[in-house]
């Protein structure tokens, strides 16, 4: 097992009714600001349940951070704080929410630009406003990790950030709070979560048991219990391990001690950027053949997550290995999330668009051996058209 350093301060409230307890959770005597996205809230009642809560609170409103949060839209959420003296922040939505409630977190107390957080690696990010998360969908874990991602339209760059000073005071996870989400969005923070395991799971063995059984069980769970969340909505057991399932998958803990990969999430920030697809469509077109292309570097995993995932055992072990990142494929397409780069209207000459963005980004050497050039990064598009 590798060294680590593990730290995570964020509290988590699971269940029916835990958002009654923001009363508690938020100073009473300091001005908070309630960040949300494009109204889900206030159809599914999240956003009365929560005003409710906070009724003894001065509480004010930016609404409109959008999916794939952008940074024009962040800075005017920047300006209302320093503007109203806003003292505490909270998120109520999905991974876009949070993140851009993060990046408000930090920017409000810059100085500079708060776009320099990308240029100097979030170093510059030395203090931040405290905020709290209501999550409405479990996809990122985003509620419990320290990292964001942010886009800025002008430019088309998706960028992401991470800094301890970024986790969550605390977040509130009410399952029942996802009965309302629309099947693409069930579709999406099934494949999101799953793709987090595997970049931090399927890599090479280092001897990390106890990692390693942890992210199968969450990859078996998400397997077992994602198809039954788009077919039966409503059952909150179904909901709870899902919620929990993504929150676990990245919150530092089964990526502690062992190598990290995180090409295709980087190859994937491009696609949104460049032709607005969602994060977990891009995961689905990219993952499978990136673990194809990698197959020898990967080899031992790849039989492993064969064996004890999809209890493939017979035939020679690249037969094994076929077999597992096909049904993998079939999962995602399960989950109503298309593999292929043509199905969301994507051709060849696309790539060279993708390959430039790469490179302006120094995307160059990815992965846990940073043997993912920009070649490896073409073939894997070529491969996923
Ligand atoms: O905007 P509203 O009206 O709230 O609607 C949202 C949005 O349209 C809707 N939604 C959320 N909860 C709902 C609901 N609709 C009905 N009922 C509910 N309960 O879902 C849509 C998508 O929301 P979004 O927050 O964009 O989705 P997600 O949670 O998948 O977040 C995606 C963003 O997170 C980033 C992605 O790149 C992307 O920008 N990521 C963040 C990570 C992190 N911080 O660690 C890691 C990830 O790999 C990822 O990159
Ligand atoms: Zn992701």
């Amino acid at each position: 097992m590798l060294n680590f350093d593990f730290y995570n301060p964020t509290q988590i409230l699971f269940g029916k009714g835990q958002i009654a307890a923001l009363a508690k959770l938020i100073p009473a005597d300091t001005r908070v600001l309630l960040l949300y996205g494009g109204g889900s809230i206030k159809q599914n009642g999240v956003f009365d349940e929560v005003m409710g809560a906070l009724a003894g609170h001065e509480v004010l409103e930016f609404s409109g951070i959008e999916p794939n949060p952008s940074y024009e839209t962040l800075m005017r959420a920047i300006e209302l704080v320093k503007r109203e003296n806003i003292g505490y922040l909270l998120a109520v939505g999905g991974g876009s929410v949070i993140d851009g409630t993060k990046f408000v977190a930090a920017g409000a107390l810059l100085d500079e630009d708060p776009w320099s957080i990308f240029d100097k690696r979030s170093a510059n990010v030395l203090s931040a406003l405290p905020f709290g998360v209501v999550l409405t969908l479990p996809a990122t874990g985003s509620e419990m990790n320290s990292g964001g991602v942010v886009t800025r339209r002008a430019t088309h760059e998706k960028r992401s950030f991470a800094s301890r000073k970024l986790y969550p005071a605390f977040s509130i996870l009410d399952p029942s709070t996802t009965y309302s989400l629309p099947t693409r969005q069930v579709g999406n923070g099934v494949v999101d979560a799953f793709a987090h395991v595997m970049e931090q799971y399927l890599t090479y063995p280092v001897g990390a048991k106890v990692q390693d059984r942890f992210a199968e069980g969450l990859l078996l769970t998400l397997i077992e219990e994602g198809p039954k969340a788009l077919s039966d909505p409503e059952d909150y057991d179904v909901r709870a391990n899902v919620m929990w399932c993504a929150t676990l998958a990245l919150n530092g803990l089964i990526g502690a001690g062992v190598p990290q990969d995180w090409a295709t999430h980087m190859i994937g920030h491009e696609l949104t950027a460049l032709y607005n697809l969602d994060h977990a469509q891009t995961l689905a077109v990219i993952l499978p053949n990136m673990l194809r292309l990698r197959k020898e570097a990967k080899r031992e995993k790849l039989l492993q997550f064969a064996a004890r995932v999809w209890d493939l055992h017979g035939g020679d072990e690249d037969t094994r290995i076929e077999a597992a990142i096909t049904r993998m494929e079939q999962f995602f397409e399960q989950m109503g999330v298309k593999t292929r780069l043509g199905d969301y209207g994507l051709k060849a000459d696309h790539i060279d668009q993708v390959i430039a963005a790469l490179e302006a980004h120094r995307m160059v050497k990815l992965g846990e051996r940073r043997d993912v050039t920009l070649d490896v990064s073409r073939k894997v598009l070529e491969m996923s058209l």
